[in-house]
This record gives C-alpha cells, structure tokens and sequence, in this order.
C-alpha cells in the first residue's frame, strides 16, 4: 500500500514536450484542470500529495515518475536519457530528501528514467528503451541488491518507457500489450491483453486496490473491472498528447 505521492505542476513550456504521438500540441489550460482532477484521484485513493512547482526550463518536467524510482527501502534518482529532461533529476533530490534517509543517484554514462521500471513486490523489471541505457540498468540492479531487493532487464522495441505497454495491478494481475503479451519473464502472472486500439490504456495505475485508468477506453476498463478492482477514470487527455500516461504523472511510495 501506499501513503503518499508526489506530482510536478505542469509547466506553460509543456506545449514544447517531446512526443511521437500526432495528437497535436496540448492545451495548456486544460492539462492543469486535467492535472488538478488528477491530484484528486491520488487523495480518493487515500494518499498524501506533495505538489511541487513547475519547471520551465524543462518541458516534460511534469511527468516526474521519470526522474527518481521510489522503493520501501531506498530513492534512487535518475538520469533522464532524453536530452531535453536531462536536468530535470537535480529537482528531485531536495524532494525526495524529506521522506527518505537513503538516497542513491544513477550516474553518466547510465541513463534511466524510471518509466521504464515496473515493481513487482521485491523484484524490478527494467526495460533497455531509447532512455534508459545498459549501464544505467546495471547500476540501477547494483543498487537495487545493495537495498536487499532485485531487478532484471527487459529488451523492448514497440514502446517508448516499459510501463506504457505493461503495468502491475498487484495480486498477480498484469495489463500488457503488444510485445509484452509473449515475453517469457511474464507469462507467470495472469496477463490481461490491452487490444491494440487501446494501448494506451495498458498504462492503467494501482493505487491502494483501486486502478486509475485513462477515460476513453471502455473496453480497458471493462476487463480491469471484471478483474474485481474499483475505477477511477481520469482525464489525461492533454497528456496523452505527449505519450505521458497516468503512471508518469507522479512518485507514489
Ligand atoms: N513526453 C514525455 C517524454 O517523452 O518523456
């Protein structure tokens, strides 16, 4: 279970952040209603939010689960591999320095973002992606074991960070799509398959036995809801834009 999260206010240069998405740029007035209306699902879900401020410097700065992976026992800060987000890690530190004693750092010429890492219990798959580097992953595993916990690789081709195409829902469920419905390392949990036409929607967020899920995806919706657990849809609409989906919105721990 988790107790708390914390989230970055999108910044105004966000209109400017990185995507492949073809949706058009979003609207920033909206991507901060979107985001307040998000902020609220984490309290629904019982969770203490600590907001922190915009970085214009930085356009992609709001997706903060990128720049620090959140475990029980230790914070370990990223370093982006896109350009542009390289940077943003140094915000994060005096953060996350309030709630955790222990706090590791990934250093060049490893890159991580930590979209790329799903916790399942103890363990942390970690996916090698245009962000996230060899080097990067094996000193994230090295710190990983030196705080008594796991992690392995996981090659991908299809998605940009691992957890847009996969995500744990906790109690042995997982959503995968694409290329991770085949994948060896994953066929000991009960996968759930994200159709295509909804992808997007394989980033679907467990938060205290409820799931977030982006609106607009009923058939996603559908299948996590017959697999027992409460919804609360959310409108990242302005976030898709920017490939960012619900689970990159914030750190929960
Ligand atoms: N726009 C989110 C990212 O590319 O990191």
């Amino acid at each position: 279970m988790f107790s708390r999260a914390i989230v970055r206010r999108p910044a105004k240069s966000l209109v400017n952040g990185l995507t492949s998405a073809n949706l058009g740029k979003p609207d920033y007035e909206n991507a901060l209603i979107q985001h307040e209306g998000y902020i609220n699902a984490l309290i629904r879900c019982g969770l203490e939010v600590t907001i922190l401020d915009a970085l214009e410097d930085f356009p992609d700065s709001t997706f903060v689960e990128d720049v620090a992976l959140l475990t029980p026992h230790c914070a370990i800060v990223t370093n982006p591999g896109a350009a542009s987000r390289n940077g943003e890690n140094a915000f994060i530190k005096p953060a996350l320095e309030k709630f955790y004693q222990q706090i590791e750092i990934i250093k060049s010429p490893g890159t991580v973002e930590a979209g790329d890492i799903m916790m399942v219990g103890s363990h942390f798959y970690i996916g090698l992606s245009e962000r996230t580097n060899k080097s990067g992953a094996e000193q994230m595993i090295a710190l990983l074991k030196k705080h008594g916990l796991t992690g392995s690789i996981v090659n991908l081709k299809e998605f940009l960070h691992l957890k847009t195409g996969i995500n744990y829902l906790e109690n042995n469920n997982m959503l995968a799509s694409g290329e991770f419905l085949t994948k060896s390392e994953f066929q000991q949990f009960n996968l759930t398959e994200i159709d295509t036409d909804e992808a997007y929607a394989a980033n679907s967020l467990w938060i205290n036995n409820k799931v977030l899920t982006p609106k607009g995806f009923p058939k996603t919706r559908q299948k996590i809801e017959s697999l027992g657990y409460e919804i609360i849809e959310v409108d990242v609409s302005e976030f898709e834009k920017l490939d960012g989906g619900l689970s990159c919105l914030s750190l929960r721990f």
